[in-house]
């Protein structure tokens, strides 16, 4: 089904299933420990043997020599695959790090070799007895000294956009602006580490995964491997989070399918928390100097934003910018990413890549301009919105309602209570302080595939190689097709992650819900014809209803439909070139309320906020577990979070969940969300967009801002932690 032109009204539009707070279908599995995870599918296949993965000890160099004599000697192994028995692995078009294979060292904990046994136990007590001895080379580790001399980055998204005369505007603007701020590098952290089972039967593999993208996992297996797609299945059903870290393929996957290969017969592989976090990819730590020029009645006439981040070669740049082209008003505008080599390991996307860091140094500088204009920071950022792309004047955005979620968010926060002269409010030993910041995450549209099949009884099952990361997919598709259909939620049943079903968007950049939901509905529509069209109805009259089909005054059940056998449809939702003549993206109003200890500079924060706009939301109460999740990630980015580097050494020392702060539940208070009434018709026959990332874009400014008000001291570095202003 092609979508080009605005969507008109659809059974979606019924709103019977779709746009309910609906638990999810899956959820009674995941809270009693019955989903099997990628690690725990004991039953997929025989006789698992297991493989442990080793990473090299230091961040560059070349191999001399690996011995593997010890290891192979040891109890229980039954094969050691190393680097050095093959040449560089090809990888796919996204992985900066090459996987596996060849001599050259590119970072710490880079694999290096697998060795399979009969138990974990037995193959980790074999990895640590390899040798190997390696010339070691010295690298660049150190952002801040790189600054300087960072080239341009290349890539997808232009390095470098100009729009009027930043220069001269900001020279003669009557109020300027000009601070920089710095983000670290941060993990992931999902629950469920990187893991894999492969099997081969022939030329061919099957990989049950914990995967984001499946087609592009499938790909990137056989083009490591040398083998046709074809020949690969990738199977992915249940993925404990992924914030991006799942998106490409990674080590596990390609060690797991040599390691079976080797040994023959079927290989596990979980990378262990204190490997992934070297061995695969992070968020990169960003340097964001920001310039603002402002009329004195607060109009901003030039905005500069210029980014520079680090990466290995074939890595790109953090994004930071991405936003500041298209956030507020202003002619004269100068956005640039620089790209320092590094030799840490991979940057890459992790949730919201680019928004997240960018409006991380965005939103605290919007706060710092406003309170030089002497200007409330909700009312500056209404002053200066756009409802056009502010690089190109005649891209309209679809649907903007960043004022609206700014002014309800300040109503309902209580905003007013709210005393702009900072560490001016004390309840005991308590500073007491309000941040706001505006949220910001682009809409992406993505072709989306999907089989629908009709059985006995009227029972609906979908089919896609669309994944749950635990955003809830499982359940929105469901719904959608429970809609579409005119059954119960019950009736429908939803097989998720398998490449043998349809291409999927999958769960990637917020682009999930939308798209994935929008192939279902492109497939229900083939399915809905083909029923009609069964029964003698009109296919363009019949009203699908309670498990009935009805046109013209006559009535069928659903299952008359299938008295000669199932009925299968299949299709995909593509877009024409709306995305083009209009800017999608979403909007939010996050507002926070912090605590500061006057004496031990403890931070709590008391309460949070965040009003989203981001077109209709098919399920409010899995669309709010992803924006809470969001803002709580969003604290951690705030006032924990960094991965420390070792910039002697070259790795990230805290490579661990105890030694990785993130937030535990009692640093979050109550988090509200409320969602706009609001539909997108040019995003796609849902009319719905993403929230996934959107939750966490800006509010680590607004728990920043928060932190000045109460205090009066403006931190610039993230994390915020108490040393950097006691
Ligand atoms: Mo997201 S970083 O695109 O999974």
């Amino acid at each position: 089904m092609k979508f080009d032109r605005p969507a008109g009204h659809n059974p979606i539009d019924q709103l019977r299933v779709v746009g309910k707070p609906t638990d999810r279908i899956e959820g009674r599995l995941k809270t009693t420990g019955t989903a099997p995870y990628a690690y725990e599918r004991h039953d997929v296949v025989p006789d698992q043997a297991y493989g442990f993965v080793v990473g090299s000890p230091v961040p560059k160099g070349h191999i001399e020599r690996i011995d593997i004599r010890g290891a192979k000697a040891s109890p229980g192994v039954i094969a050691v695959v190393t680097t050095l028995d093959m040449p560089r692995l090809e990888k796919g078009p996204m992985n900066a790090a090459y996987l596996f294979g060849g001599a050259e060292i590119q970072h710490y904990h880079q694999a290096i070799a697998i060795v399979v046994a009969n138990s974990f136990e037995q193959a980790r007590a074999a990895a640590s007895l390899i040798r190997v001895n390696i010339t070691g080379q010295s690298g660049q580790f150190d952002l801040s000294t790189q600054v300087a001399d960072a080239p341009l980055a290349h890539g997808k998204i232009p390095p470098l956009d100009r729009v009027g005369d930043f220069d001269s505007a900001f020279a003669t603007a009557p109020v300027t602006f000009d601070q920089t701020y710095t983000t670290p590098d941060q993990s992931h952290a999902m629950m469920e580490p990187h893991a894999t089972i492969a099997a081969w039967e022939g030329g061919k593999v099957t990989l049950w995964t914990s995967n984001q993208m499946i087609a592009w996992a499938r790909r990137d297996v056989a083009t490591a491997l040398k083998i046709p797609p074809e020949n690969v299945r990738v199977d992915s059903p249940y993925i404990g989070g992924g914030f991006g870290g799942k998106l490409f393929l990674r080590a596990d996957a390609v060690l797991a399918a040599l390691g079976a290969r080797a040994a023959g017969r079927p290989v596990k592989v979980a990378l262990t928390h204190p490997f992934l976090m070297n061995n695969t990819t992070h968020r990169a730590a960003t340097i964001q100097r920001i310039r603002i020029g402002a009329t004195r009645d607060g109009k901003i006439t030039a905005i500069a934003h210029e980014s520079t981040s680090g990466n290995l070669a074939g890595g790109g740049p953090e994004a930071a910018v991405s936003q500041t082209r298209l956030l507020y008003a202003g002619a004269n505008r100068l956005t640039s990413m620089r790209l320092a080599h590094l030799d840490l390991p991979e940057g890459s996307s992790m949730r919201a890549p680019g928004e997240a860091a960018g409006m991380m140094a965005l939103e605290i500088a919007m706060d710092e301009a406003a309170e030089q204009l002497g200007m409330d920071p909700v009312q500056f950022r209404i002053l200066n919105d756009t409802q056009v792309d502010p690089e190109k004047p005649d891209r309209q955005f679809s649907r903007r309602q960043l004022v609206k979620c700014l002014q309800l968010g300040a109503t309902h926060f209580g905003w007013n209570r709210r005393n702009s002269r900072p560490a001016a409010v004390r309840e005991g030993d308590w500073l007491i302080g309000m941040g706001v910041a505006a949220g910001f995450r682009n809409n992406l549209v993505t072709k989306s595939g999907a089989r629908v099949r009709l059985g006995d009884g009227g029972l609906v099952t979908v089919e896609t190689d669309m994944t749950d990361i635990g955003t809830g997919s499982y359940t929105i598709i469901a719904q959608t097709a429970a809609e579409m259909l005119g059954v119960e939620l019950g009736q429908v049943k939803v097989s998720l992650g398998d490449s043998d079903s349809p291409v999927s968007a999958g769960s990637g950049g917020q682009w999930g819900a939308n798209n994935a939901t929008a192939g279902v509905y492109a497939a229900c529509v083939k399915l809905r014809r083909t029923v009609a069209r069964k029964l003698g109805l009109d296919p363009d009259m019949a009203i699908f209803a309670g498990g009935h089909v009805q046109a013209g005054g006559r009535h069928f059940g659903l299952a008359d439909a299938t008295r000669d056998g199932e009925l299968v449809c299949e299709d995909a939702i593509e877009y024409g070139d709306l995305d083009k003549k209009y800017q999608q993206s979403t909007f939010a109003g996050h507002f926070v309320e912090v605590a500061v200890d006057a004496f031990t500079g403890e931070i709590r924060v008391r309460r949070m906020l965040a009003v989203c706009s981001a077109g209709r939301i098919l399920n409010p109460k899995s669309a709010r577990s992803q924006v809470i999740g969001a803002m709580t990630m969003g604290v951690g980015a705030a006032l924990m979070e960094e991965l420390a580097v070792d910039r002697s050494r070259g790795y990230f020392v805290n490579h661990d969940l105890a030694g990785y702060e993130v937030p535990v539940h009692a640093d979050i208070p109550h988090q509200d969300v409320i969602f706009l009434d609001e539909v997108d018709p040019i995003s796609s026959p849902m009319k719905a967009k993403g929230v996934g990332e959107l939750g966490l874009c800006g509010v680590s400014a607004a728990v920043a801002n928060a932190v000045y008000n109460a205090t009066g001291v403006r931190v610039r570095s993230y994390p915020i932690t108490l040393d950097k202003y006691l």
